[in-house]
This record gives structure tokens, sequence and C-alpha cells, in this order.
């Protein structure tokens, strides 16, 4: 057993010892640095900066052009003007049909929006600042001109690429000491706007992303396995260091998500959450840089509030998270079942194929039976995830179809039970009530069951296929796990009915992850964290997408009825659990209270935290713990982000 003393240690002065994980980390902006230069020099507690307005590029006190360049000097050239891809499509300096027509084929990729410092992936969030032709709505036209004008002042002004973390300082620092706002992208995949902001200073982390395996370590009260981790380690990246080392590392469900930016701090919930808990549950220890533009390290005994915070209360708040110490998990299999069923499985076959994954046959069943076999489903979330395993599905709908003479709007299901740490044999005889439920009231499913060893090997997928990048907009609740526990009762039946108004009604798609990451399976020091109360008494996370498109075809006042219209759907998903809240990771930005709903009882506590650690708010993310004390403006009643950031007035 060794303890926490193998970090890597440097005596920088005398007696202060600096520790950190990696190399990068080693790399440290020092008071001899900052001499006195007031651009970069570290932020004093309590702090001064109120003005009204973040400075915006234009105003008089935006720094000048040799400014940027000394600071580009300080920080080894790591400063990019950056321009949008998607600007070589548009007339002007940055015209180059090659570049576009590149960009054209690879917009809507995940692999490529993440490389790109300066984009993030839902460009609405932006106000869809630079639209790609052709792109919304889609086309294979390659001549159709753009739609709007390319703005590139809506997109943040300069990214620092960091692969240090005295670079990650300079930035913090030259944004507070020149009241600049400040975004943090990693991959990009944020679905709020909590990662970019018009006129902004973004650090990009993606290339943060060391890891070392600790077979033994003591941390607190914890002793075991764990691992450390760069900041910007994907999904994907996490399966071969699984592999490698023979353990079983949190990981999030797609494979280009990061694994300890946004996802760990907002919580982070994977195919294993019932059994090992969220991934702010996972962490141990956490490097960051802090407000004042100091790296710090923060666990159960050091900056106590810090480690809190991080771990569920919010990304992008308190600090940028260099890196941090994990737990591993002993390798575990995994078990699956999937199935299907539908209304109207003899209309046009080769035309479901494309809405929905007929690889597994599709049950029939009329209407009634359709609904009964989702109760009959659903009745079983309990027993699931007291066995540690969750739910997944998907629900969902397609109108009438006049070239197949199809009169009647058709309902799909598809479901899947994942179950780690339990045989072949044992899983077969798990699921088979579900299968006579379903049997039951009249919905004879064709499951498939599979079976993998080990975690990576049911989920690896090589290099990481990416996912499609999408341009809507979410609504999304956490149901209670009370609800489930009777299936006969009122309450359950309200929560199906809200499920069941909101596709066959509101004709919007439904998509659950039906997880339990209770207190006990937090345990250690995972319980004791900024996280949700509100998902420790879920069972269900249940999201929806708009349908319509938030691209830049449409009009502000198109986009303001289409949110109004998901929401009013979504308020009876919230009238059917009262009390619960939202997760706030993939939820709506416009939650209504989303303080109560993304943060539940610690939200005060966080305030707290962050009034002392950050008082110059240089970190602000839209729906973060304090953000409800500033407002963009320009965004035509719209929750984008292009515009200067200022103070609401009291
Ligand atoms: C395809 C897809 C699948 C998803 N699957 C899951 C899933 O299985 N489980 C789940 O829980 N969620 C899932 N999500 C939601 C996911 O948790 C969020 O999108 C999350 O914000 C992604 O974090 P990121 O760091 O990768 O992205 P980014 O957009 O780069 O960052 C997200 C937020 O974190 C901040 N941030 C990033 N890095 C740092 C840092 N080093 N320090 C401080 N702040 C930082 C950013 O500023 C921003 O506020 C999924 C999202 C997508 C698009
Ligand atoms: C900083 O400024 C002070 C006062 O002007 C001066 O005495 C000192 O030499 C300066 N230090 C450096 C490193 O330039
Ligand atoms: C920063 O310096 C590097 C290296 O000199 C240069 O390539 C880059 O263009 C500079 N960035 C800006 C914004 O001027
Ligand atoms: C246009 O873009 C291509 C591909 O990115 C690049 O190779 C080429 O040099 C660019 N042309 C000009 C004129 O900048
Ligand atoms: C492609 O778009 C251009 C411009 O809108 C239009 O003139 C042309 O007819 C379109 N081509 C096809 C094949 O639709
Ligand atoms: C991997 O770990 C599992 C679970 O702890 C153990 O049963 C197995 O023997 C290990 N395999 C190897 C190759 O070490
Ligand atoms: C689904 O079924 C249709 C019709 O049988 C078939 O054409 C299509 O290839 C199938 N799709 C998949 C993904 O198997
Ligand atoms: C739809 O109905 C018409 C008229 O009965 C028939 O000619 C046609 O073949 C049908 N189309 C399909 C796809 O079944
Ligand atoms: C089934 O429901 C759909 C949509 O609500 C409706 O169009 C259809 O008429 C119903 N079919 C039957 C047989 O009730």
């Amino acid at each position: 057993m060794v303890s926490l003393g193998v970090r890597l240690s440097l005596f920088v002065t005398f007696k202060i010892i600096v520790a950190y994980n990696f190399p990068y980390e080693s790399v440290q902006l020092t008071d001899d640095d900052v001499a006195n230069n007031s651009d970069i020099k570290f932020g004093q507690l309590p702090g001064d900066i109120k003005a009204e307005c973040k400075t915006f590029p234009g105003d008089s006190n935006w720094p000048t052009l040799d400014r940027w360049n000394a600071f580009n000097s300080s920080l080894g050239g790591a400063l990019l003007k950056a321009i949008p891809p998607a600007a070589a499509c548009y007339s002007g300096i940055y015209e180059n049909t090659t570049k576009c027509a590149a960009w054209r084929q690879q917009s809507r990729s995940s692999l490529f929006v993440r490389e790109d410092p300066l984009i993030p992936f839902n460009q609405w969030t932006l106000g869809n600042p630079c639209p790609v032709p052709g792109a919304s709505p889609p086309s294979s036209n390659t001549t159709i001109p753009p739609l709007s004008a390319c703005h590139i002042e809506y997109f943040p002004a300069y990214v620092v690429i960091v692969s240090t973390v005295k670079q990650v300082q300079l930035a913090v620092n030259f944004a507070r000491n020149h009241n600049i706002r400040l975004t943090i992208k990693n991959t990009g995949h944020d679905y709020l706007g909590r990662n970019t902001g018009g006129g902004a200073l973004q650090v990009y982390v993606h290339h943060l992303k060391d890891f070392q395996y600790l077979p033994s370590v003591q941390i607190g009260k914890y002793e075991g396995k764990a691992a450390r981790v760069g900041v910007a380690l994907e999904q994907y990246e996490l399966f071969p260091h699984m592999e490698e080392n023979n353990i079983t590392l949190l990981a999030p469900g797609s494979s280009t998500v990061g694994a300890y930016g946004g996802y760990m701090q907002g919580g982070g919930f994977s195919y294993i959450s019932s059994k090992f808990g969220l991934m702010a549950d996972q962490v141990l220890a956490l490097e960051l840089v802090t407000a004042d533009g100091r790296f710090v390290h923060a666990d159960v005994e050091e900056n106590e509030d810090l480690f809190f915070a991080i771990r569920g209360g919010g990304p992008s708040n308190y600090g940028i998270v260099t890196s941090a110490i994990v737990k591993a998990h002993d390798s575990i299999s995994v078990a699956r079942m999937n199935f299907n069923f539908q209304t109207g499985v003899n209309f046009e076959q080769a035309n479901i194929a494309e809405w929905v994954d007929n690889t597994t046959a599709y049950a029939e069943a009329t209407n009634e039976t359709f609904w009964n076999g989702i109760n009959a489903y659903f009745a079983h979330l309990v027993r699931i995830n007291d066995a540690k395993g969750i739910g997944w599905n998907s629900l969902s709908t397609q109108a009438p179809n006049p070239i197949f003479n199809r009169t009647e709007r058709i309902f799909s299901f598809t479901g899947q039970v994942i179950m780690p740490g339990m045989s072949a044999n044992d899983f077969s005889d798990f699921v088979a009530p579900i299968v006579q439920d379903l049997h039951d009231v009249g919905i004879d499913i064709k499951a498939t069951v599979g079976w993998w060893p080990t975690y990576p090997s049911y989920s690896f997928r090589p290099n990481g296929p990416g996912e499609a990048v999408g341009n809507g907009r979410f609504a999304s609740r956490l149901f209670p796990r009370s609800i489930f526990e009777d299936p006969s009762s009122p309450e359950f039946f309200k929560a199906m009915a809200a499920i069941r108004i909101w596709v066959e009604e509101g004709h919007y798609s439904f998509h659950s992850v039906d997880y339990h990451p209770s207190y006990a399976t937090a345990g250690y020091p995972g319980a004791d964290s900024a996280v949700n109360p509100h998902l420790r008494n879920a069972i269900m996370h249940a999201t929806g997408f708009d349908t319509g498109s938030y691209g830049p075809e449409r009009t502000a006042e198109e986009m303001i009825a289409s949110h109004a219209r998901l929401n009013a759907y979504a308020q009876k998903w919230r009238d059917a659990t009262p009390g619960s809240g939202a997760y706030m990771n993939e939820a709506d930005t416009e939650e209504p209270g989303f303080q109560e709903s993304f943060y539940g009882s610690n939200y005060n506590r966080l305030l707290g935290i962050k009034k002392v650690r950050d008082p110059w708010d240089v970190f602000y993310a839209v729906t973060g713990v304090g953000s409800d004390e500033w407002r963009v403006e320009g965004t035509d009643g719209l929750p984008t982000q292009q515009g200067r950031l200022c103070r609401r007035l009291r």
C-alpha cells in the first residue's frame, strides 16, 4: 500500500511541495514569471472586479494587439485567433472552396468537431453564427449558397491551446485581469451552451490525455486500486487502459464524450452506474487552476470545498481541472438483453429501417397492448436496478405514410437491460420474468441476449467512431425510484401517462436511461459530494429532443414557439414527479427553477463556495451556480451565448 506520497513531487522553494499527477502539470506559472506584469499577475482574494459587463472585443479597454502579442509570447505561442471552419464557405478573406467542401462532409461528425479548438457541437447556443451551407436543412447539393452571414464575432475571440498548467494559469490570469469572459472547451459536446461564449478567451484542454494506473493507493479512507487521469481523456480512450490493467473504470456511454470534463463535473452516468455510481463518485483527488490563477490540489483533506463542489456541482464554474485520481474496480462482465416491439409491424419494413434499429425482429402490438407493454416493462425497473443493472430504451413514433398507403401512426419501443457482474445463465433467468410479463399482456418479444467477459469487450469501439453532431434542444426529468416501487399505484400510472402523451400527442421521441446511483452505491467519498440529490433518488433519467430544428433556417420566434411546445409536454413529466429535478448535463438550458432542479439542496452551499473562490466571476456557465446573476446581450429572447455577458441589474 502506498500513500499519497507517490504523487510526483517537486521541491520548488524551501518547504513548499508542489504535487501533481503528470509532467504537463510540472510546468507552472511562478511569481517570478509574473514579476511586475499586470496582465498576468495572480488574483488576490477577496477580489475586486465588479464591472457591470465583461469587456467585449471593440471596447476601449479591450487589450491592444501588443498586449495580446505579449500574452502570446508568455504562452510560448499557444494563442490562436481561431476562425470557424465554415468561414471557408463565405466570400471574404477566409474563403476557400476546397476547405469548405471538406468541412461540408465533416461538420456533423464529432470526430472533427472535437478537434477544432473553437466551435461547440450545438451551434444554436451561439445563435447559429456561421452555418455550413446546405447543412440545415440537410442537402447533398454542394452549390447551395450560404443561408446567412458568418458572424465570427459571435464566437470566442481567442483560444489558448493548452499543453501545460502554466498556460492554463496564464489564461485565467489574463482573462481575470482584463475582465474578459473565459470559456473552456474539452470535446465540445455540451448541450446547454456552457462551453462557449461570444468574445471570450477560450481554454482548449483537449490535449491533456495522460494516464497512469496505480495498483494500490491510500487516499483519505480509500484503500485500493486507482488511476491518474488527464482531464481530456474520452470514453473510447479509457478502454485500452482497462484492458491492459485488467480493471474497470467508469466511462460515458458514447465514445467521444470527455470522461472528466463536463461529464464528471455534472455527475456523469454510465451503463455501470447502478453498480459503481456516477463519475463524480469515482474521484479521489483533483488538480485544478482556481480563479486566482493558482494551481491547487483538492481532496477530502485539502481544499475540501472545491473537492465537494467540482464533483457534481457543475462544470466550468470553480476552476479548470487538469487531472484527477479516480477509483479503479475489478474487471467485470456485462450481460445485455435487447428487445423491440411496435405497432404496425406489417407496414413498410424498409422504410422503418431508416428510423429504428431492426437488427432484432419487432414484435407486433396493437395500440393498447403497446402501451400495456411499456407499463409492464417499466414495472421491472426497481428489480433491474436493485440487481445493479440499468435499463436503456427509445420510444419513437412515425407519422402516417401515404406512399405506403398507411393511415395510422406507428409506435416503436426498443429496449435494453444491461447488467454488469452477472453470469450469462443467471442473466437469462433474471430477464425471464420480463419476457413473461410482456407475453402476458400480448407481446411476444424475440429477445437477444449477449454476454461479454469485460466492460471493454462490451463497449470499446476503436478510435471512437464518433457521434452525429446535432443542433436540437432538450427536455429531461429524473423520475424517482419511489414511483416505480408499486406498479399498481396512481403515481406509477400518472408517470406512464406523462410518457405516453409525450409520444402519442406530442409526437416527440422518448428516451430514458434507467439507473440508480444511490448514496450507498456512491460510497466513500462519493456520497459526500455536490451531485444533485435528485439523481440519488432517481431510477429513470427521461430525455426528449425537440424534433423541430433550431438551425439557421428558423426565426427566433419559431424557435421560441417550438421550445414552448416542448416545455409544455416536459411540464407533464414534472407534474408526474413532484419534488424531483433534472440531470444538468442532459437538460433544457431554460429548465424552470434550475437551481433546485439541477442542484437540489446543495445550491446554497455551492453558491457560498462560488462567492468565496471566484469573487471575480472569472468562470461563468449558463445554468451554473450563480449564473442567474448574469445575462447575455443581443440574443433575441433566446438562451444563447453569443453576446456580451453582463450583470443583471437589480
Ligand atoms: C453523444 C453524447 C452522448 C452522451 N452520453 C452521456 C452519457 O452516457 N452519460 C452522461 O452522463 N452524459 C452524457 N452526455 C452528456 C455529457 O455529459 C455532456 O455533454 C458533457 O457536458 C460533456 O462534457 P465534455 O467535457 O466532453 O464537453 P465540453 O462541451 O467540452 O464541456 C462541457 C462543460 O464542461 C466544461 N469543462 C470541460 N473541461 C473542463 C475542465 N477541464 N475544467 C472545468 N470545466 C471543464 C466546459 O466548459 C463545459 O461547461 C452525452 C452527450 C453527447 C453529446
Ligand atoms: C517591479 O517593480 C518594482 C517597483 O517599481 C521594482 O522595484 C522592481 O525591480 C520590479 N521588479 C521587476 C522584476 O521588474
Ligand atoms: C502566437 O504565436 C505563434 C507563434 O509565434 C503564432 O503562430 C500565432 O499566430 C500567434 N497567435 C496570435 C493570435 O497572434
Ligand atoms: C485551402 O484549403 C486547403 C485545405 O485546407 C489548403 O490546403 C489550401 O492551402 C487552402 N488554400 C488557400 C488559398 O489558402
Ligand atoms: C443546387 O442549388 C443551386 C443553388 O440553390 C440550384 O441552382 C441548383 O439547381 C441546385 N441543384 C440541384 C441538383 O438541385
Ligand atoms: C482479471 O481480474 C479478474 C477479476 O479480479 C480476475 O478474476 C482475473 O483472473 C484477472 N485476469 C488476469 C489475466 O489477471
Ligand atoms: C431492416 O429490415 C429491412 C427490411 O427487411 C431491411 O431492408 C434492412 O436492411 C434492415 N435493416 C437492418 C439495419 O438490418
Ligand atoms: C397503395 O394503394 C394503391 C391503390 O390500392 C396501390 O396501387 C399501391 O400499390 C399501394 N402502394 C403500396 C406501397 O402498397
Ligand atoms: C392507434 O393509434 C393511432 C395514433 O393515436 C391512431 O391513428 C389509430 O387509429 C389507432 N388505431 C386503432 C386500431 O385504434
